[in-house]
């Protein structure tokens, strides 16, 4: 099969496509033909060893797949051949990819591999995050940061579904047409002169939780805006420093600041609710509630360039390396 290797992580081009075994399943695993991959800022950083877990090498890219059931190693039931799933793998930058069967999941017909592809930890993160450790209450005001991202465009779809005013904030026009679209009452550029004055003309009753999977220059305007017992979410440093909060602030409004790590959530910690989250996020899939919009998408030849438009927070959405658009 093909895949995108690498064994020096100092640059994206250094990845070349090469003919390597199709990989056996194991114990418990499944062999997916893998249609689509999603590429995120994480897998970005990861390619290139600047992400805490760093990865052995060789390196094959690639975590988050939509694809068919393609073998089934021992003790694995529940799954047939052919079976359109998304998965949690590894090396998915390739033909074929091994899921433990614990993170594979049947997807419903009205979902496309790219769609799949880009799934599980954007909306489970939004998801977890919002309801779970925010506590986000129908009719309460939220404002997410990077709302045109990934993860920060689940974040609005998810904090539109459990009721809240949403507030987006977005760079560009073209971004913040996507981030309405997602369905943000109000979206706001991130100019930090005169931002906090904007925002309390969007929402003049205050606001209650602040998604940020930036942590940049709004930071500490975003957490001055809060009410009380208002709750801030960090989800990330997309904007590549980790600013300093003076403690006094979340005192002032009786606030929270709240750490989110779906990877440590889903795998380490809480696996049981983490499942139980994803299930309940493809029944709205299933029901039409959740339309997942797919970001820019690149043919499998593309896989360095998918992986730098990843890292340039330019895009809509979850960039997609499409494997196989044979497969729908
Ligand atoms: N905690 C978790 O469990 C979890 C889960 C998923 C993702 N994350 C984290 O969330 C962050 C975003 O991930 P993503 O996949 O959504 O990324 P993404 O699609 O690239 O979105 C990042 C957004 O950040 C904004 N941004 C501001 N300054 C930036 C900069 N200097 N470089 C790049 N983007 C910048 C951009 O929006 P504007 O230009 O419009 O401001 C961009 O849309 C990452 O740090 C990732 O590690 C965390």
């Amino acid at each position: 099969m093909k895949a995108a290797q690498t064994t020096d992580l100092s640059s994206i081009d250094n990845y070349a496509l090469v003919e390597l075994p199709a990989p056996q399943p194991g114990e418990g695993e499944v062999r997916i033909k893998v249609a689509a991959c999603g590429v995120g800022y994480v897998d970005a950083l990861v390619a290139l060893g600047r992400y805490q877990v760093k990865p052995s090498l060789p390196h094959v890219p690639g975590a988050e797949i939509g694809g068919l059931v393609d073998a089934l190693g021992p003790g694995v039931t529940g799954f047939a051949i052919g079976e359109r799933v998304l998965a949690q793998a590894h090396g998915a930058f390739a033909e074929y990819a091994i899921a433990s069967g614990r993170a594979v999941r049947r997807i419903p017909d009205r979902m496309s591999m790219s769609q799949a592809a880009g799934f599980r930890v954007n909306y489970g993160t939004a998801l977890h995050g919002l309801r779970d450790r925010a506590v986000l209450k129908a009719e309460e005001t939220l404002v997410v940061i990077g709302a045109a991202g990934g993860v920060g465009l689940a974040a609005v779809q998810i904090g539109r579904l459990l009721g809240a005013k949403v507030i987006g904030v977005a760079s560009t026009e073209q971004k913040r047409a996507a981030v309405e679209q997602a369905g943000a009452g109000v979206t706001l550029d991130r100019a930090v002169e005169g931002w906090r004055d904007r925002l309390k003309a969007a929402a003049p009753s205050g606001i209650d939780v602040v998604f940020d999977p930036v942590s940049g220059a709004l930071l500490q305007p975003a957490f001055r805006s809060l009410g009380w017992r208002g709750r801030y979410l960090v989800v990330g440093f997309a904007g590549g420093e980790i600013p300093a909060l003076p403690v006094n602030l979340p005192l002032l409004k009786g606030a929270a600041v709240i750490g989110v790590d779906y990877r440590q959530f889903s795998a380490v910690f809480e696996a049981e609710a983490a499942a139980s989250d994803l299930e309940e996020l493809l029944a709205w899939v299933a029901k039409g509630e959740l339309d997942v919009p797919v970001g820019r998408t690149f043919p499998f030849g593309e896989y360095r360039e998918a992986l730098k438009y990843a890292l340039s927070g330019d895009g809509t959405g979850k960039t997609i390396l499409v494997v196989d658009p044979s497969l729908g």
